[in-house]
């Protein structure tokens, strides 16, 4: 499907601007840039309500921002923006709305798709997410024996584990801890085992997440799940009590022996990696209360507004996927690194991995045409601090530039005497080191102002240059809570939608999983049989033959 008014973007005037202008760029030090503006902090910084966002140190001037700014009406990104909060069918190979929006829609306004108001179906999907929350958390929800419920195992992976998983963890101090939660995502039965060990199968539910419901390792995983429970309660009427289900499969999962009363809905028009904020967030719900969950979509809808009505020049989120594109695709730095300095966001950059890469990892345009550009950079990271003592060497002199990230919080949610400033003098130092470097002279002067002779400052001085100038954007949130916690989320979502039009590709569909899927679903045949199939290249025949062989001694 095509859109009318659609020209390569290659051969848009302001594509072929940024290119020029880049080439012009790599030339620049921010310490220049910096030395000529004084306004330069207050031009490149966005003050949202509890988020700063400081985007000053990136490889940008007036005219670099001026023609990322044109190309967002070149690209009719405003318009695509209107289209998926219209409910229209962005998500062009799928042919599917795309309304995760419509999940924090806190006003509720009318949203038809199909002839239905959306909205009151979300409402609807609340409504019984916040009845079965309360019962569970109130004790009123019993296990097969009569017991309450006291631990919750959320079976899902990818979408459906790890928004859920990264916001339970960033938001662990606000639980009461009327359950503990609880995540299995591996198909290594390793995992499974440990998290079930210290169990009472009287007193877990499970949820089996699995908006397809036939992902093969959730479904092995409520298969062993469910084995369990029957080993101790005998009765495959336990199921009953033991297991809900949020899926947009209702047939498969009433097939696998779930009341149909405990189906959350979900819909097509949610993609996996954007549905934190459905019944897939149940365990988030579960671990803190129905009310805190509604926070946190508040935090997004906050974002939401933001992304529909802000100009493009102070839109956090367009700015976010412009830099991107800008760092990325004209500046060819094809690597991000998500540092997050606040320990509640430790499982962020696996979170943002699936989020952005599944989203936009493609080099197809909508059109079906090779891109011919470089879409969006890997994505990894880790805490800041542990990333310090680790592979910071690399950010600050490898020859590869890492734009990154950094986030952190004013205050912290668990204050210790003393540790805060520890923290947060790191934070603001690095993006300062990376941005400044030192260069030769400094070092030299250094060096012989610490008494060191002639010649080991000869010898030391390459090695201690810092040149500087490494793209860094800071995310700087009052605390860490669940409304600010949803408003980070939106954030990169709508970058992520942002960084899709702007690149041309379909941000909404995943066909790169499904080669290795289908393969394996072959392979696995292959191992549990005595056959090997003659199929595969040679590298992979003698793999599983030697596996085969090993597992027979
Ligand atoms: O294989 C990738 C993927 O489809 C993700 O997009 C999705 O989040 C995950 O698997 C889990 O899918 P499901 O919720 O259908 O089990």
């Amino acid at each position: 499907m095509t859109h009318s008014a659609e020209t390569n973007r290659t051969n848009l005037p302001s594509w072929k601007a940024l290119s020029a202008l880049a080439e012009s760029m790599k030339n620049q030090h921010m310490n220049d840039l910096f030395a000529m503006d004084a306004q330069r902090f207050d031009k490149f910084s966005i003050n949202l309500p509890n988020i700063l966002f400081d985007y000053s140190k990136n490889l940008i001037d007036d005219s670099v921002m001026a023609e990322l700014l044109q190309l967002t009406k070149d690209v009719d990104l405003a318009d695509w923006r209107d289209k998926m909060f219209n409910a229209e069918r962005i998500n062009l190979t799928e042919n599917r709305a795309v309304l995760h929006t419509a999940l924090r829609n806190r006003k509720q306004k009318q949203i038809l798709f199909d002839g239905e108001n959306v909205a009151e179906q979300v409402e609807q999907a609340l409504a019984h997410m916040e009845t079965f929350v309360n019962q569970v958390r109130q004790g009123q929800w019993k296990g097969y024996s009569g017991k309450r419920i006291t631990d919750i195992v959320n079976i899902g992976v990818g979408g459906s584990n790890l928004g859920p998983q990264m916001v339970t963890e960033a938001l662990k101090h606000y639980s009461d801890q009327s359950v503990n939660v609880h995540y299995v995502s591996n198909v290594d039965g390793a995992q499974i085992t440990e998290v079930l060990a210290p169990l009472n199968p009287e007193k877990v539910l499970f949820i089996v997440s699995s908006k397809t419901f036939t992902t093969t390792e959730t479904m092995t995983n409520a298969n062993t799940a469910t084995q369990w429970l029957l080993k101790s309660a005998n009765d495959k009427s336990a199921i009953a009590n033991h297991f809900v289900a949020v899926s947009a499969n209702i047939k498969n999962a009433t097939e696998f022996g779930i009341h149909p009363d405990n189906i959350f809905s979900m819909w097509d028009w949610v993609g996996g990696r954007f549905s934190l904020w459905s019944a897939i967030g149940l365990p988030i719900a579960l671990d803190l209360g129905f009310d805190k969950f509604i926070e946190l979509l508040d935090g997004a809808n906050d974002i939401d507004e933001h992304f529909q009505h802000a100009p493009m020049t102070e839109n956090v989120p367009v700015l976010m996927a412009l830099l991107s594109l800008w760092n990325c695709t004209f500046l060819g730095f094809k690597s991000q690194a998500i540092l997050p300095y606040d320990q509640t966001l430790h499982m962020l950059s696996a979170y943002l991995q699936q989020a952005e890469m599944e989203s936009n990892g493609k080099s197809v345009t909508w059109n079906g045409e090779k891109t011919g550009y470089a879409t969006v950079p890997s994505i990894w990271g880790e805490l800041g601090i542990n990333g310090q003592h680790a592979f910071y060497q690399y950010l600050h002199q490898s020859n590869n530039i890492v734009p990154a990230d950094f986030i952190g919080s004013v205050e912290s949610v668990t204050p210790v005497a003393g540790h805060h400033e520890t923290l947060m003098s790191n934070f603001f130092a690095q993006t300062q080191a990376l941005m400044t470097g030192v260069n030769e002279q400094q070092v030299r002067a250094d060096l012989k102002a610490k008494g060191r002779v002639p010649e080991v400052i000869d010898k030391l001085a390459p090695h201690k240059v810092h040149e500087g100038n490494r793209p860094t954007n800071t995310l700087l949130l009052t605390r860490i809570n669940p409304k600010t916690l949803g408003q980070l989320i939106a954030l990169y979502e709508h970058k992520i939608f942002a960084q899709g039009i702007l690149l041309q590709i379909c941000s909404f569909d995943q066909w790169g999983v499904e080669l290795g899927k289908g393969l394996a679903a072959d392979i696995e045949k292959e191992l549990l049989s005595d056959e090997v199939l003659p199929q595969h290249d040679s590298s992979t025949t003698n793999l599983i033959k030697f596996y085969k062989s090993v597992k027979q001694q």
